[in-house]
């Protein structure tokens, strides 16, 4: 395994030094911009929509978002979905990344009963972008759980992941046609998070270090069925390509003798999903499994909090995927230590996390500008999973507002070049990026404080305009001349 990713990134490498310039994307490099159906659609009770655990979250506790608002509303993109194809196209994008309502498909989240109106408006989405040579990415989970689906328990019951697969078919069945690229989860670190804490993201429950882990295996279970699935009823006719997106922030070890720190962290974040998938072996990392079984005892449970994977379990998630997915944004510092609650993740993984001050801020509290750490991060994963395709499905910067945004220009131009350093003299896999966001949008529990849009959109207007900002000019310029412009390169 180890011999073959040295062979794989010798050869990339070779291949790329004759004449490419370590600024310029690769041809076949796939250049566009994301968003998520609850941060922009609106039309939360439109035309049979179902409700999700995000209208509850916003409605019955709104004191939890920083701003007290909701997605009601939105971008409205339910509506001005014209509008984001139009500056999609005016940027050049050749893909846009959205994600698709679980509760506007199936407003009760069963195959039963199939929302008509969902199915003609992610149509009229679908279309409208290929009609302008824009290519869609398609998220099946962006977090918007359906009610009645949480009702249930939510993700930490198993239950879930034949739901979610006979959701993912409806999909299918009714865009498959047209749609190449899918990606079952986005970020599954955070919504697992969503069950460790009563006063985080929705569903907002409070069964850390269990929950959370629920969730995980039940996403696991879930990813791997739908690409089964799809393999056996889809793939021969449609010949699309499913991934998975995972999230991660760098661990940078505090100090050279903290190295085993930030590995462990990488193990338990990021690990805790990419190997069941990516690696040959399959199953959970040795490390959090280990670490879980012992803290788990330490606690006087006859059983691990970590549920195990069965041998045939293994065997069936192994390989279930085409690309994968990335998403990043910034870097940790880490040492040993523990911190949290008994139990919890965090006290599991046995690393204390801090940020360098020197790091510049932005206007999200976890977010600082950290553009090498994106090397090394897409180093590691290609280094652990034998060099996978990877797609960049989100990177961006928030700061709150404004169209002269040379921050955040700063930022996309900064990560790029690492990004194509990584490509070209690291010979990592990476074919395809996305820049988060395509429009200021209603950023979770940030409410609209935080603003991630290359296009501005103004709240205070029903109208909703979108304006493209400084950033979505640099992201244009870039797009049609598939290169970093020289007035960034140092
Ligand atoms: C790309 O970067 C590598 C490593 O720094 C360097 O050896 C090579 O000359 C660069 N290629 C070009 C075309 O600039
Ligand atoms: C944007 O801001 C930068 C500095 O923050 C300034 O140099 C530049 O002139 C501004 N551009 C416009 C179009 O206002």
């Amino acid at each position: 395994m180890k011999f073959q990713t040295v062979c794989i990134v010798v050869i990339v490498t070779i291949g790329f030094a004759a004449g490419h310039d370590n600024t310029t994307f690769p041809d076949g490099f796939l250049l566009g911009a994301a968003t998520a159906s609850y941060q922009i659609e609106g039309g939360w009770n439109a035309d049979g929509k179902g409700v999700n655990i995000w209208d509850t979250l916003t409605h019955e506790r709104s004191i939890y978002v920083e701003d007290k608002y909701n997605g009601d509303l939105a971008d409205d993109s339910y509506n001005l979905y014209m509008e984001d194809v139009k500056h999609l196209k005016n940027m050049g994008a050749q893909l846009y990344r959205f994600s698709i309502s679980w509760a506007r498909i199936l407003p009760e989240g069963h195959d039963y009963k199939i929302n008509e109106a969902g199915i003609d408006y992610y149509n009229r989405l679908i279309n409208a972008l290929l009609d302008n040579g824009i290519e869609p990415i398609v998220t099946i989970y962006h977090w918007d759980l359906p009610q009645k689906l949480q009702d249930l328990g939510g993700w930490p019951n198993i239950v879930l992941a034949t739901y979610n697969e006979n959701y993912a078919r409806v999909l299918f069945k009714n865009f498959g046609d047209r749609v190449k690229l899918w990606i079952t989860f986005n970020e599954p670190r955070t919504f697992m998070a969503a069950y460790a804490s009563d006063t985080g993201m929705a569903p907002s429950i409070n069964t850390p270090g269990i929950g959370d882990y629920l969730t995980s295996r039940t996403v696991l279970t879930a990813h791997a069925n739908i690409y089964r699935m799809y393999e056996r009823e889809f793939k021969q006719q449609q010949k699309g390509k499913i991934g998975i997106s995972l999230w991660n922030v760098w661990c940078e070890p505090i100090s050279t003798n903290q190295v085993d720190a930030c590995e462990r962290y990488q193990q338990f974040h990021l690990g805790l999903r990419a190997h069941p998938i990516f690696s040959e072996s399959g199953n959970y990392p040795s490390v959090p499994v280990k670490r879980v079984d012992h803290n788990s005892r330490a606690e006087g449970l006859t059983s691990s909090r970590l549920p195990k994977i069965t041998p045939e379990e293994v065997n069936c998630r192994t390989g279930t995927y085409d690309f994968l997915g990335f998403n990043f944004y910034t870097s940790n510092l880490g040492k040993r230590g523990v911190t949290g609650g008994i139990p919890s993740k965090g006290r599991d993984t046995g690393a204390i996390l801090s940020q360098d001050a020197e790091w510049p801020e932005s206007a999200s509290s976890w977010l600082r500008v950290v553009p090498w750490a994106l090397r090394k991060q897409l180093n590691w994963i290609a280094n652990a999973y034998g060099n996978p395709p990877i797609f960049v499905t989100e990177n961006g910067y928030s700061d709150y507002g404004g169209l002269n945004d040379t921050s955040r220009v700063l930022y996309y131009s900064e990560y790029m070049k690492e990004m194509l350093k990584a490509i070209h003299i690291d010979g990592v896999n990476v074919f395809g990026y996305t820049a988060w966001s395509l429009l200021d949008n209603f950023e979770w529990l940030a409410g609209y404080t935080e603003r991630f849009g290359v296009c501005d959109v103004d709240f205070d207007d029903p109208n909703r305009p979108r304006i493209p900002k400084e950033s979505a000019k640099v992201l244009t310029e870039i797009f049609n001349t598939r290169k970093i412009p020289e007035r960034f390169l140092d």
